[in-house]
């Protein structure tokens, strides 16, 4: 059994599915910390039983507050961290101190589409498929090696949350099945690689 950490900043509803998932899974979530009070993840955590942590980044350095997190997340025996919606981008520090170890859920697939805005922008270059990818964070934003992605068509007159409402709906099965995969050591993280085995 993985002892998982999830870091939100919003809504939570991957979190939500990796909830939902670990009844049969490989892994339990010890503790969820959110950048912003009130976010409505950590009342679905609190609702499930879990322990919950409000970290804000305000008027600290990107290192103090990564500092912070890894301090919780090693205080509560964390093993595997999950980013989910969480809105910060981590200190290069944070990222080798977690490789291997930490994942992100991005709605895109990757290596196309970093960053934000991503439906509009896959809308905008007439794209007709796009979709969701679980991957290793690396120091670099949304580039670390790809564990698992689901494809979703776009259609001609897709408005972008549309397509964000589809591209959500895989995430939510995308994410529990990759996790497992790692929680299994199915997949690693080897010179900078996603291995499988
Ligand atoms: C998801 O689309 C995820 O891919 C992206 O942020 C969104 C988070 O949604 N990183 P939620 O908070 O899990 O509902």
């Amino acid at each position: 059994m993985k002892r998982i950490g999830v870091l939100i900043s919003g809504r939570g509803s991957n979190l939500g599915a990796l909830i939902a998932a670990q009844k049969d899974a490989p892994y339990k979530i010890v503790l969820v910390i959110s950048n912003i009070e009130g976010a409505y993840g950590l009342t679905r955590a609190s609702e499930a039983g879990i322990a919950t942590k409000v970290i804000s980044h305000k008027g600290k350095s990107r290192e103090a507050f990564d500092g912070e997190l890894d301090m919780a997340l090693r205080a509560a025996g964390v093993e595997i961290v999950c980013l989910a919606g969480f809105m910060r981008i981590l200190s290069d520090g944070f990222a080798r101190a977690w490789e291997g170890k930490l994942v992100n859920i991005h709605p895109s697939l990757l290596p196309a589409y970093k960053g934000t805005q991503v439906h509009e922008r896959v809308i905008a270059a007439r794209e007709n498929q796009s979709g969701a990818s679980v991957h290793f964070v690396v120091p670099e934003l949304d580039a670390g090696p790809v564990i698992a992605q689901a494809t979703v068509p776009v259609h001609a007159d897709d408005s972008p949350d549309a397509l964000a409402a589809r591209v959500l709906a895989v995430e939510h099965k995308l994410y529990p099945e990759a996790l497992r995969l790692l929680c299994d050591g199915k997949v690693t993280l080897q010179k900078g690689l996603a291995v499988f085995s």
